[in-house]
């Protein structure tokens, strides 16, 4: 727990009452063990927000909205912060890895010794890890347990005429011990009860090979279009059969898909009829392709929604595979010579500097 999910563990044993969001921190080294739990978690209904900051993963929780918390139609978020250990004043401390974050709060670090081993405490319903010994961190953060202010969030105009009518009657910071040990009763069956939102997936076929900026473009816009994207990516088999032999091998591609950001599964194409199953077996919401292919796949409409997107203009692997022929032996070597002038230009400035240094 981080933030005002630790203050309020303390503070309340759960959420602080007019908190909008959760706040946990996981050490670094864990980003990719976290990420192999997002499938996990979608298929519970809380789903992974794209990232376009790093440093944060950003779930949002579709069983409830923060309106039962705040009274506004949001759902409630969770905010995981990847954490850095970082050398400050002669000791190890967790900080957060997005630079953004630390400049807005740069004091909001752990020491690793107060951290670990890491203590249970009751939250609601459930017991979660925190920091051992909060003390430092709290003071440095101006989190306290004898008094409450409500930080303007970003859900939050709601409750200024409130905080305003408790100042004009003195009774603002908070310590009225009603509210600063309220606690939410949550009725775990209740809400389990709730309908969440089916996480929606998409689907989409191509050889990606010498992935180029067009893909980027396509797949970035279809995940957008939902919750999960999965490529059918074609085999080193059936490409021979469509005539096409693509410079890198099925598993080559497969990997470079699966490092992007926007690709959650790759699947093997390995034949034109396979798309429908497809659709069925991976509960397919979105059937999307680039423009060159529109109204090739319209029959999959009986099965699910089918798009086709605009293709990032004058680039296609084609187009790069014959730039990259038109080198010849000549072309290469006389790019290596200008290569070389340019190093020596480079070191011949860099010791120039040194001298005057
Ligand atoms: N695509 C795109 N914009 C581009 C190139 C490709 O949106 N400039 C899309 C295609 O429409 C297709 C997907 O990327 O939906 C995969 O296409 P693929 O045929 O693998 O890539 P191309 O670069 O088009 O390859 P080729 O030149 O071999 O056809």
């Amino acid at each position: 727990m981080h933030s005002g999910t630790m203050l309020g563990a303390v503070r309340h044993k759960g959420l602080i009452p007019w908190d909008d969001d959760i706040d946990v921190m996981v050490e670094e080294f864990f980003e990719s063990k976290l990420e192999l739990v997002v499938p996990e978690l979608a298929a519970k209904g809380i789903l992974l927000k794209e990232r376009d900051t790093p440093g944060i993963l950003q779930f949002y929780c579709t069983h409830f909205t923060s309106s039962d918390i705040v009274r506004q139609e949001i759902y409630l978020q969770i905010d995981v912060f990847l954490g850095e250990r970082v050398q400050l004043k002669n000791q190890t401390v967790l900080h957060y890895q997005s630079k953004y974050f630390r400049e807005c709060f740069p004091n909001r670090y752990i020491e690793i010794d107060s951290l670990y081993p890491l203590k249970n405490y009751d939250f609601g319903p459930f017991t979660v890890k925190g920091i051992r010994d909060y003390s430092g961190y709290f003071s440095r953060s101006g989190f306290r347990t004898d008094e409450a202010i409500v930080m303007r969030h970003m859900n939050f105009d709601h409750f200024l005429p409130e905080i305003e009518q408790l100042k004009v009657q003195g009774d603002y910071p908070i310590r009225d011990e009603k509210y600063l040990r309220y606690r939410h009763e949550v009725n775990m069956d209740e809400l389990l009860e709730k309908p969440t939102i089916k996480p929606k997936t998409v689907l989409t076929y191509g050889t990606f090979d010498l992935f180029h900026v067009g893909h980027v473009n396509l797949l970035r816009r279809l995940r957008a279009l939902g919750d999960r994207l999965i490529v059918g990516l074609s085999s080193d088999e059936f490409n021979a059969i469509k005539g096409k032999k693509s410079f890198y091998s099925y598993e080559e591609r497969k990997n470079i898909l699966l490092a992007s950001q926007y690709v959650d599964e790759v699947i093997p194409e390995n034949n034109w009829e396979q798309k429908v199953d497809d659709v069925k077996k991976y509960n397919v919401d979105i059937f999307g392709m680039g423009s060159d292919w529109t109204g090739k796949f319209d029959e999959l409409k009986h099965n699910c929604e089918v798009v086709y997107l605009d293709r990032t203009k004058d680039i296609s692997t084609t187009e790069v595979k014959q730039s990259l022929s038109g080198l010849n032996a000549d072309k290469i070597k006389e790019l290596e010579k200008s290569l070389h002038s340019t190093l020596d230009i480079v070191l011949h400035l860099a010791s120039s500097v040194g001298e005057r240094k």
